[in-house]
């Protein structure tokens, strides 16, 4: 019966990869509960999230939200704001249509102080009154500094344990810890009163389209596998880059840095996505276990670990001074709203990374990362070994270009492979050529955004792509001997100006290499 009616709806599309052979599993009766209602991470991506994916049928038909954070406020209010964010960050026109009027009446709100347990029983009440429901999402979309209350508080009132056939799952945002030790003592606090499979560390790179697909593209692929290791790869590069600088966040980016904020995280998830061995099924577990194995063959990024010279050189961290952005004149970091005027904090951050094992061993993995570049874009190149001989190379008067896959993140998702040709004429001249795969293109609907295919993928229990806690400890773990020496070492910090491509420092790590950045 279910395939007939997804041959229906291809064959009414006329064209089946507008849908692709999907199941689409819903939620059964789910509350969310939002820690940080009236926060930016809120209106910006949770409440959108929750609209764009009741508008695709995706919530179950039992759903509610309980918002909660300090401000005082009650339930209309609460509703007010969920229609002003769909405004502002869902697209025109969305606040005031059905969709958004029917999950409006099904939102509530509880105020009160993370650390009290009245909260938590105001909470408990709420929650009895709402649906009673089987399955309740706590999501901590508060400052980092309150998710130890919460958990505790949600540990102690009871409301971590699920009754009868229910479900109890809790969501914390990044940054999941600030350190090692941090992030060990947060695990630690999360184990005590949550099982490791109640706990979804979000990380919404993860949630990408373009990162998902790249599980798709290497295991759901023949001809890629094979070609993926160090006897054809030469070296891969994976950048991030943003335009935008620091903007009204300096409180949270101060003490935190490019490598802690882009590093640590979301980059070494691509990395471990692009370098794991195949998992055996495309179940959590074994993604997650094929995922580590990945992380735990890199080698330390700083090799004695006390600062200095050689042992920093294939990490580099500068910091953006005044320039231009687009045609817009932009102010230092240091100049920015909330920075302290002699800052040090890095917001451009390059690592050489080596996994030592039998498929990558002599293979570096360059990430780069930075704000005030001057293009947004994330990308992930995978260069090959040139031919083993270059047979045109006296009829062409030139070497050939290296074949290069790039996978691009975003905006432009997609996926592109650089190949030599013969230029038409009666010479034999090679030149590059692009063979383009873009998605808007290929299948002209819009590309979910990561917070609706990570919120779906909570409330259904499925935890393949959020970190688990093993990961995130590993992951600190590398990037900590960086900070210490950057901690370590005396003097400024490089700097580069707002709109160029990073530092000096960087290219010449490449150069040591005998390489270079690719230019974007
Ligand atoms: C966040 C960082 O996790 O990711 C931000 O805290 C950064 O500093 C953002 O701007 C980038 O996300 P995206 O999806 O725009 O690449």
């Amino acid at each position: 019966m279910k395939r007939k009616a997804s041959y229906d709806r291809r064959e009414m599309h006329g064209n089946p990869l507008h849908d692709g052979l999907r199941i689409e599993p819903t939620p059964g009766p789910t509350t969310l509960v939002i820690f940080g209602a009236s926060g930016d991470l809120t209106r910006r991506k949770l409440l959108p999230a929750v609209y764009r994916l009741s508008r695709r049928g995706r919530l179950p038909a039992q759903f509610a939200v309980v918002g909660i954070s300090r401000t005082p406020m009650d339930d209309e209010s609460f509703r007010a704001q969920f229609r002003d964010s769909l405004k502002e960050f869902a697209g025109t026109g969305a606040g005031v249509d059905e969709v958004a009027e029917s999950l409006a009446s099904r939102m509530f709100y509880v105020s009160g102080e993370t650390d009290d347990a009245g909260l938590y029983e105001r909470l408990q009440a709420r929650l009895a009154d709402v649906n009673g429901a089987e399955g309740v999402l706590f999501y901590l979309a508060t400052p980092p500094t309150v998710y130890a209350a919460a958990i505790e508080q949600l540990g102690a009132s009871g409301l971590a344990d699920a009754p009868g056939r229910g479900w109890r799952r809790i969501v914390v945002e990044k940054p999941f810890g600030t350190d090692l030790d941090s992030a060990r003592a947060l695990n630690r606090l999360a184990h005590q009163h949550f099982d490791e499979d109640q706990v979804y560390r979000i990380d919404h790179y993860l949630g990408k389209e373009t990162v998902q697909n790249l599980l798709v593209f290497r295991f759901g692929n023949g001809m890629f596998e094979p070609v993926w290791n160090r006897r054809y790869i030469d070296h891969v590069q994976i950048t991030a880059a943003e335009t935008v600088g620091v903007e009204h966040r300096a409180a949270y980016y101060e003490g935190s840095g490019a490598l802690r904020d882009m590093v640590q995280n979301h980059l070494m998830q691509v990395l471990s996505l692009v370098a794991m061995e195949p998992p055996i099924a495309f179940t959590a577990e074994s993604v997650r276990d094929r995922k580590m194995d990945a992380l735990l063959s890199a080698q330390p990024l700083v090799s004695n670990g006390d600062g200095t010279s050689p042992a920093t050189s294939h990490v580099v961290r500068a910091q953006y001074r005044a320039g231009w952005v687009n045609g817009v004149e932009v102010p230092a970091y240091r100049g920015e709203k909330g920075v302290a005027a002699g800052s040090v904090t890095e917001t451009y951050a390059a690592v050489r990374v080596h996994l030592d094992n039998w498929r990558w061993a002599g293979v570096p993995f360059y990430i780069r990362t930075g704000k005030r570049l001057p293009k947004r874009t994330t990308e992930i190149a995978i260069q090959f070994r040139r031919p083993p001989l270059e047979i045109f190379r006296r009829a062409s008067h030139a070497s050939v270009a290296p074949n290069l896959l790039i996978v691009n993140v975003q905006p432009d998702e997609g996926i592109s492979l650089r190949f030599e040709t013969k230029l038409p004429g009666t010479r034999m001249q090679v030149a590059p050529v692009m063979m383009n795969f873009r998605y808007g293109t290929t299948f002209g609907s819009e590309v979910p955004e990561a917070y609706e295919t990570l919120l779906l993928d909570a409330m259904l229990g499925d935890p393949t792509l959020f970190a688990r806690h093993d990961f995130v400890e590993t992951s600190w773990a590398l990037v900590e001997p960086v900070l210490d020496a950057w901690r370590a070492t005396s003097g400024d910090i490089p700097t580069y100006e707002a709109g160029e491509w990073g530092p000096a420092e960087a290219d010449d790590m490449m150069a040591r290499d005998g390489r270079r950045w690719r230019s974007l």
